[in-house]
């Protein structure tokens, strides 16, 4: 890679399609990885993990089709040692103008003989033999020590040699179970490199998981160490506690460039817009106070903060909110504004919008200006991500009236959009929304069990967009999740019901999986519904 002439140059290796992935509750549809990878391409991160391909069929098409579609990056696929895993990645990476394999076996004398139940020397075959089998399809190969910083150093050092005279062009030293602390891997990655006679072949490169809530940190003491590729995720996103979060790797190597002098070509305008496309795709929220992408991240509370900003930024301020691409414009919408401030707002955001989807986000805003005085960027940022933006759709929401409170039974009548007919229906049930999910389950015929549900405001005020995300249960343990934006929170709560069906029904088509009977473990009964997790924030 071209890459490897400049000898501070951090390669970013983003990782939110496979580990990220990991998360529970993460799952993403083919069609939303495919708008997650085109984003990342505008981000210039310098290479996406697509997938698992030999994991699942939908694993498999979506890193395929974002092979075939997403230009700039390196497209890389993940494998283990066996070489039905290999031809399976290759498979699906083989058509990018840049792909990558990624192979991979644990090298922890606890991973080896409990979960391989291998010698280490059949560990160093098999970590060999892959290498080169991969070798004869792509240039570009990485291999990973998966738990290297439970690994014996002579073993690693030993394996890493090999897997490099085998053809890696890149040895990953991953802290797999976040365990290991910055003092300690920087030394790690600094004595791999000095005792490795071929390490000059190679580029090393860093994937730390954040048990300890020391991911980024420990990335960056890595980097300090000599590695020169990170693998992270946006938001930070991934198995457990999570992967090393991307945006606070590329500011700190940014905002610290004068004590490390590294740097990166990752867009970092881009950044904000990808974290909010990767939280509405997983449904996975980002905390307030989290470094660079929480919401309060560029906040200033206290009145001494307050006035030290007015009379300078640099006062409390080490990053410019403009340079992740938080825009403060002062521009407020309205009921008055015509389609043109509209679209003008909409490119201001970042977003670009075909016709039809302008036309949507413009009715909606209109809708929107009837109930409320000011439409924020937040409000305007909502409507267009969870509404605008979502997959081609099974079912959409036409209308929907609840009766309740006092001693009146909680009734709901919906009417729904059925690719072209409109259906009716109503139902009682132990509280509004309940009643709401009844008829949505009955018109969709879906009978599915809520995991979570949650409403928070997008802004203050009484009039306030009321946001729902729902988790639902998937096949095969998966979770799906689907958001809804409105001033009216029933509505909006029908609203994530719904994308989340639609999310469902997508992703069982991707993958080739039958709707479950209504006897199986991922349908419960109606009365099990009422069952989630019910928080307000
Ligand atoms: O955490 C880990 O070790 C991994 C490897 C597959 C790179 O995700
Ligand atoms: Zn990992």
């Amino acid at each position: 890679m071209a890459e490897k002439q400049d000898k501070n140059r951090v390669v970013i290796f983003d990782t939110t399609m496979r580990d990220g992935e990991q998360s529970p509750g993460a799952t993403m549809t083919t069609y939303e990885k495919l708008q997650v990878a085109h984003q990342l391409a505008r981000l210039k991160v310098d290479v996406i993990e697509a997938g698992f391909p030999f994991a699942s069929p939908g694993d498999f098409e979506a890193v395929k089709l974002i092979s075939q579609q997403v230009e700039g990056p390196c497209v890389a696929g993940l494998c283990r040692t066996a070489f039905p895993d290999i031809d399976r990645a290759w498979e699906a990476v083989k058509n990018a103008s840049r792909n990558r394999l990624h192979t991979f076996i644990a090298t922890s004398e606890i991973h080896m003989s409990k979960k391989l139940q291998m010698t280490p020397k059949q560990v160093v075959k098999a970590a060999v033999d892959a290498v080169k089998y991969c070798k004869e399809r792509t240039d570009d190969v990485e291999f990973s020590c998966e738990d290297a910083t439970r690994s014996e150093f002579d073993f690693l050092c030993e394996i890493v040699e090999k897997t490099i005279a085998a053809g890696a062009t890149t040895i990953n030293i991953p802290d797999t179970v976040g365990y290991t602390m910055p003092h300690e891997y920087e030394p790690l990655i600094r004595n791999l490199i000095k005792k490795i006679p071929n390490s000059g072949k190679a580029i090393f490169s860093v994937h730390c998981h954040n048990d300890l809530g020391l991911a980024t940190a420990n990335s960056i003491a890595a980097l300090v160490g000599g590695a020169r590729q990170v693998e992270c995720t946006i938001n930070g996103i991934g198995e457990r506690a999570g992967n090393a979060s991307l945006e606070e790797i590329v500011m700190a190597l940014r905002t610290r460039r004068n004590l490390m002098n590294l740097h990166t070509g990752v867009e970092t305008t881009e950044i904000y817009r990808s974290s909010r496309l990767v939280r509405r795709v997983t449904g996975i929220d980002v905390q307030p106070n989290k470094a660079i992408v929480g919401k309060n991240a560029f906040a200033h509370e206290a009145g001494i903060h307050q006035d030290g900003v007015l009379k300078d930024k640099r006062t409390y301020e080490i990053m410019d909110a403009d340079s992740i691409g938080l825009s403060s414009s002062s521009l407020v919408l309205g009921k008055h504004s015509g389609r043109h401030a509209f679209s003008d707002k909409l490119s201001e955001l970042g977003y670009e919008l075909d016709r039809n989807d302008l036309n949507k986000a413009f009715f909606r805003f209109k809708e929107l200006c009837d109930k409320k005085k000011e439409v924020s960027d937040w409000d305007i940022r909502s409507i267009i991500e969870d509404e605008v933006m979502q997959i081609p759709e099974k079912f959409h929401l036409e209308s929907v009236n609840v009766m309740c409170g006092g001693r009146v039974k909680a009734t709901a009548m919906i009417i729904m959009g059925v690719g072209e007919k409109l259906v009716e229906e109503s139902a009682i049930g132990v509280g509004p929304i309940d009643a709401v999910y009844q008829c949505i389950r009955k018109i969709t015929g879906e009978d599915i069990k809520l995991i979570d549900f949650s409403v928070k405001s997008v802004t203050g005020g009484i009039d306030a967009l009321g946001e729902v995300t729902v988790q639902i249960a998937g096949p095969k343990g998966t979770v799906v999740s689907g958001r809804g934006a409105s001033v009216d929170i029933v509505e909006a709560a029908a609203k994530a019901y719904i994308t989340a069906i639609n999310k469902l029904i997508f992703w069982r088509k991707a993958h080739k999986e039958k709707k479950p009977d209504s006897r199986s473990e991922h349908s419960t009964s109606k009365s099990k519904s009422g069952s989630a997790k019910i928080s307000v924030k």
